[in-house]
């Protein structure tokens, strides 16, 4: 099909006749990752009569829980209130059960209710701090519907997703839209007239997520059914649009139940970049890993995750169809686990890493084993390696005897490798000069894909300045080239235990294909067709344009909560060269087909492209209404020495929160005053209830004015005292219990220095003298925690006395959440109130304040 040589295409008419393929593949794949099924309203299907998914119902749960009740934080009153009207929902569905049963005789059908409350602690290290968490009279409701037998209910999948919301936040993605769909579930499998469960599933509504997973915890440790549990689904929300994402699977069996969802959406790319940790988030999913050992799978609704953990995480900003998506496949997924093909009975090994490769791939959900994955990528990269030697036509035998096939293959591979470093060096180049020079970082914040707009000429112009270095090379060189490249790697990733090295495999395939191809059509040692450019690349494109869909929109609203410290920039720069390098591998051969000149010239167009949308970029805010910064505020007043201060942080490196800063400090603080950043450390109390999340923030600290009408505060009695003080000189220990005495205090957190020999933490404290942080949350209402402990006593102090920091949240002081009740906060809450206006109209809407009025001191115990 390819014209001769001599009148063969130049790079333009080239480009025009890829074009359709260029545009067209990531247009699909936009299309396939982001498409959403028409929303339901009719609980019955008027066809059939049977019940149906709702989204409507499912949205009018989440809508009572997030605005009805609102910010459900654990401690608070509002917090209660969820739990009580999750108790009545799940009797109504234990009502609806019997009813069911009443009216169809002999249906093996039964749901049992429990109100689960109960006390413990655990460990919970997070982001490499060490980190132990108390909690008293917490609540699960769980629901287990089964066949009502012994034998129905030996083995059963828990599902779960939390009732409580995070600080700042009205939760109606982050949970209440999950909960929503378990109800919806609950009512769709008891209504459906036929079904009887094989296997029981058992619905956990557990109410105290956001505080660390203590309920899940509670549930795991304490539950008088847990030895049951086979396996677990755990429903999450960090955004509010799109299809609703599997980001860990960890089981095979776990991940081929997954494919009985109707419109089953994961890649273990996701999936192992979730493991590795460097999202730095967590789910529930952790302690059902950790304490009931069992495999699983954690789904949660992704895109548009600027609102996660916001105020505007609002029924009215979730997508329409992602409440049906989500509910769909969750029924599927509990219907298939429920059924007598069930995998649970076979769930008894406890949890192990998975084995098993699966992608999202031209809408199809692609499952195989790593077994199989190392046998397919050693086929692919033999076949490649014969296939280059057979094919291989000296290029000027006359002049360069003897030179091997594999030689001119290795220079191919040093131009394909060139083109990845010159694109990685070139975009960390520009990150450079936009973060520290211009000082106009996360300027693409506001849009996820933005960025490629910026990164994308730079990472092009990067690959191809790196191919004027390396002179010339042949076309079919560079191209067979990257087919042994990608062969490889997917097959030594895979050796190494590494299940994404797959994308590699799903691209070599077609290019090896392409290759195959291209020399029955034409004569050996002859060009490559435009066919089989067309060919090789429709792969890349398509899973390289899902992987950019994927990361940015996990990453690029994640800059904005991550830090002033993480490379922000430079996290996006690399991810846009990266995931372009993979999108079009075939760029090297492609631009070697025409010759150093269109190199020069190709470098030279994408550096000034690079450098227009430098200055457009430039030009843009990181912000707006819907993409906001996140700022937090805490009003503290300290019991030990009655002073105010205001704290101020921010959780990202966008430019000017200086400048917000100290206009805060102008209109807020003693006048005068200049507003010094502090420094976030371990001996940095001020922020401990917001440990270990802490350590992002760039806090500054101000003077508030002390007038008298200030000085209206409610009462505290907060205190931490030692009883039980035991001191055994011989063995060199005191022993005591730490009493935390917090009425209308919560999320209340304690440091203290100390060697501490024994306590119910955990098993093992470190063994030297250091500062342990201790967190706790609590029902609404309860005011005492206690921590027994044993310490060394130090050289030279007898009494081993323990000087501990305490602070904690005044329950009646978090704005917005307890807007409706402001008068009962005090000053804080009034001067909350003002401060909301001011920022408001100050920033444009640009920010999202959470205010916490917060109390703590110092006391020596
Ligand atoms: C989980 O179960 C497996 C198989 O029973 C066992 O080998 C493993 O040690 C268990 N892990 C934990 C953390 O209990
Ligand atoms: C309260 O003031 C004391 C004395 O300055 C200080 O050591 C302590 O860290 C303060 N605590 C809080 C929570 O501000
Ligand atoms: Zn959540």
């Amino acid at each position: 099909m390819s014209p001769p040589p001599h009148s063969r295409w130049g790079p333009v008419r080239s480009l025009l006749c890829l074009a359709p393929l260029l545009l067209g593949v990531p247009f699909l794949a936009y299309k396939v990752n982001y498409g959403l099924p028409e929303p339901i309203v009719d609980p019955v299907n008027p066809s059939t009569g049977l019940p149906q998914l709702s989204e409507a119902r499912v949205l009018a749960h989440a809508k009572y829980l997030s605005e009805d009740i609102g910010f459900r934080t654990v401690g608070t009153r509002e917090h209660a209130l969820g739990d009580e009207w999750m108790i009545k929902q799940a009797e109504l569905i234990r009502l609806q059960c019997e009813d069911a049963v009443r009216a169809r005789p002999g249906r093996k059908l039964q749901c049992e209710v429990w109100h689960q409350q109960g006390s413990g602690s655990h460990r919970f290290d997070m982001m490499g701090h060490r980190l132990y968490k108390t909690y008293v009279d917490l609540t699960n409701i769980v629901v287990r519907i089964s066949d009502g037998t012994d034998a129905g209910k030996e083995h059963a999948v828990l599902v779960n997703a939390h009732v409580d919301s995070t600080l700042p936040s009205p939760g109606a993605a982050d949970d209440a839209l999950s909960v929503g769909i378990m109800l919806e579930c609950m009512r769709v499998l008891v209504d459906t007239p036929d079904w009887e469960p094989t296997h029981a599933i058992i619905f956990l509504f557990n109410n105290a997520e956001e505080s660390l997973q203590d309920a899940s915890h509670l549930f795991s440790t304490q539950h008088p059914i847990v030895n049951t549990v086979r396996a677990a689904v755990n429903l999450e929300a960090a955004g509010t649009t799109g299809r609703e994402l599997l980001f860990q699977a960890t089981s095979e069996q776990m991940i081929r139940a997954y494919a009985y969802a109707p419109r089953p959406f994961g890649t273990i790319v996701a999936n192992e970049v979730f493991t590795s940790g460097i999202i730095l988030s967590d789910t529930d999913f952790r302690q059902f890993e950790q304490y009931l050992n069992v495999t699983g799978l954690d789904i949660a609704v992704v895109g548009n995750s600027y609102l996660y953990h916001m105020r505007k995480d609002l029924v009215e900003n979730i997508e329409p169809g992602v409440a049906q998506h989500m509910g769909e496949n969750v029924l599927g997924l509990l219907l298939h686990l429920s059924s007598p093909e069930s995998p649970l009975p076979a769930l008894t090994e406890g949890y192990s890493r998975p084995s098993t490769v699966f992608y999202q791939f031209l809408g199809q959900f692609v499952v195989y084993s790593f077994s199989t994955a190392k046998i397919l990528y050693a086929l692919l990269f033999t076949a490649s390696i014969v296939f280059v030697r057979l094919t291989y036509v000296d290029p000027a035998p006359a002049l360069r005897q003897g030179k091997s096939a594999f030689g001119e293959q290795v220079k191919g591979t040093i131009a394909v490798s060139a083109a990845l470093v010159g694109a990685f060096l070139n975009v960390n180049v520009v990150a450079f000069i936009m973060a520290k020079v211009l000082h106009k970082q996360m300027s693409w914040f506001s849009s996820e894909r933005s960025c490629v707009l910026l990164y994308g000429p730079a990472a092009l112009s990067g690959a191809l300045a790196s191919q004027l270095l390396v002179g010339r090379v042949r076309e079919r060189t560079s191209f067979t080239a990257v087919l042994l490249l990608q062969s490889f790697l997917a097959l030594v990733g895979q050796l190494a235990g590494i299940g994404s090295a797959g994308v590699f495999a799903l691209s070599g395939f077609p290019i090896l294909l392409s290759l195959v191809l291209n020399a029955i059509v034409s004569k050996p040692g002859d060009d490559i067709s435009l066919w089989s450019y067309a060919l090789a690349a429709f792969t890349p494109l398509s899973l390289g344009a899902q992987m950019f869909y994927i990361t940015l929109d996990v990453f690029v609203p994640l800059t904005g909560r991550i830090g002033e410290e993480a490379p922000a920039e430079h996290i996006i720069a690399s991810i846009v060269a990266g995931a372009g390098s993979y999108t079009l591998p075939l760029l090297v051969p492609f631009v070697h087909r025409f010759g150093r000149r269109t190199i020069l010239r190709g470098a030279v167009l994408f550096s000034m492209l690079t450098a227009l949308a430098m200055a457009i970029f430039s030009m843009r805010s990181p912000f707006d209404a819907m993409h906001q910064k996140r700022v937090f505020i805490i009003h503290m007043e300290n019991v030990t020495t009655q002073e105010q201060h205001l704290h101020v942080a921010a959780a990202d490196g966008a430019p000017g929160f200086d400048i917000l800063a100290h206009s805060i400090a102008r209109q807020f603080s003693v006048p005068g005053v200049v507003p010094e950043p502090v420094s976030m450390n371990t001996w940095n109390n001020d922020w401990d209830t917001m440990y270990p999340f802490s350590n992002f923030l760039t806090p500054y600290k101000f003077d508030l004015p002390l007038k008298p009408e200030y000085m209206d505060a409610p009462e505290h009695d907060f205190t931490v005292t030692a009883v039980n003080n035991k001191i055994d000189t011989a063995a060199g220990t005191r022993s005591l219990t730490l009493k935390i005495y917090h009425p209308g205090i919560i999320w209340t957190a304690v440091t203290f220095d100390a060697h501490v020999l024994q306590w119910a933490l955990d098993n093992n404290p470190p063994d030297e003298y250091t500062r342990h942080y201790i967190k706790e949350g609590s029902f609404y209402g309860h005011d005492t925690w206690t921590v027994d402990l044993v310490v060394k006593i130090p050289e030279g102090d007898p009494d081993a006395r323990i000087r501990v920091n305490f602070v904690g949240i005044h329950e009646k002081a978090m704005w917005p959440g307890k807007k409706a009740e402001k008068e009962l906060g005090g000053r804080a809450m009034a001067l909350f109130e003002e401060f909301d206006a001011w920022i408001e109209k100050e920033t444009e809407g640009k920010v999202d304040a959470l205010l916490l009025g917060c109390v703590g001191g110092i006391t020596t115990v």
